[in-house]
């Protein structure tokens, strides 16, 4: 059975291109694939937060995982800071990665480029997700576009870690949707949909009531023409339109852009696939955000099962550097 692992930031509130771009795999991937997902709270810390606001994002974003049908019997669902092996395996990867290498991560000059406080954590970041990855022997990580480089970067580091050192970590490949790899901003399309324009009307959360979905794809650019055709360069809010109502749909954008010759109907039936998708994610959240110890609870026995194979993947990888082992 392939062994997936995949995070996500508790920064913000979680947005369809999450769901769309990854969130929905997971849960389809924990029945045939031995899973484990994570709510990376550490990667959160790379930008300036309230620590309030942490915690109860951390959990929010634990319950909203769970909502769209993470099952805890089935898959490890876990709190990256309960795994201290994660910042312990960190350090092995950034004494492995290249200054120059972490320097060209795209993410990293985007967001450098906004914050007024480059903090270093922000510059290894990409070093924690190596690690988050490589400790659980992982053969496939579903993530949507915006990660692949990070993932190349993993397997680089694997690569040269067990070139260096005699095998040690598996080599991991990143997994994409069929359609919804990269959601776009609905008032911005040639932006992706993100999680730091929360109140931003181009941005659908997950949380969001009916009414607000259908306002906000209502309300979403397209162009001058009237043509319904998936044409990323040359129509990209109606592209964007198609990866969504696909996604949701279970069908490739062009197969979802059949039959459509007008805006209208197209926006309609993409708000009701998207509103179909989340009003049985928003009951269930509902009910788990009522037991918040309950949540606390699974999130413990999450952690405990990656403890496992994450303490024997560290000390192998610690030993194979030559590390003592204590005692
Ligand atoms: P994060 O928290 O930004 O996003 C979580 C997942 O959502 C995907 N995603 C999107 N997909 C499609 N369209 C969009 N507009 C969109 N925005 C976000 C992301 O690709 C991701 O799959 N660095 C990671 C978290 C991480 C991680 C890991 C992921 C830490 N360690 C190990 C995989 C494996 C991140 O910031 O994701």
């Amino acid at each position: 059975m392939p062994r997936v692992f995949s995070g996500i930031k508790p920064t913000g509130n979680v947005h369809l291109g999450n769901l769309l771009g990854a969130l929905v795999r997971w849960a389809d991937d924990q029945h045939r694939a031995d899973s484990l997902y994570c709510v990376v709270d550490l990667h959160a810390l790379t930008v300036p937060q309230d620590p309030a606001e942490l915690r109860d994002s951390t959990l929010r974003l634990a319950q909203i995982l769970l909502a769209t049908g993470l099952d805890p019997d089935v898959c490890t669902l876990f709190v990256q800071s309960h795994v201290p092996e994660h910042t312990g395996l960190a350090w092995l990867m950034e004494c492995t990665a290249g200054f120059g290498e972490l320097n060209r991560m795209t993410q990293f000059k985007d967001k450098s480029g906004k914050e007024g406080f480059v903090s270093g954590g922000l510059f290894t970041y990409p070093a924690l997700m190596a690690a988050d990855i490589l400790l659980y022997d992982t053969d496939e990580v579903p993530v949507g576009d915006d990660q692949r480089q990070h993932v190349e970067l993993t397997r680089d580091l694997a690569e040269r870690f067990n070139s260096r050192h005699g095998p040690t970590f598996t080599v991991p490949r990143a997994t994409f949707p069929p359609a919804g790899a990269r959601i776009m901003d609905l008032q911005d399309p040639t932006a992706k949909m993100s999680k730091s324009d929360d109140a931003a009307p181009g941005t659908i959360l997950v949380l969001d009531e009916p009414k607000v979905v259908e306002r906000k794809i209502k309300r979403a650019v397209t162009d001058a023409e009237s043509e319904v055709r998936f044409d990323v360069a040359a129509k990209p809010g109606v592209s964007n339109l198609l990866s969504i109502l696909g996604a949701a749909t279970g069908r490739s954008p062009e197969e979802a852009a059949a039959g459509y010759t007008q805006y209208g109907p197209l926006k309609a039936d993409a708000a009701a696939a998207v509103v179909a998708r989340l009003e049985p994610i928003q009951a269930r959240y509902a009910e788990l955000a009522a037991d918040p110890a309950e949540t606390t609870r699974l999130l413990a026995k999450g952690a405990e099962k990656a403890r496992a194979t994450a303490s024997a993947t560290l000390a192998r990888a610690q030993a194979a550097v030559g590390l003592v082992p204590p005692g």
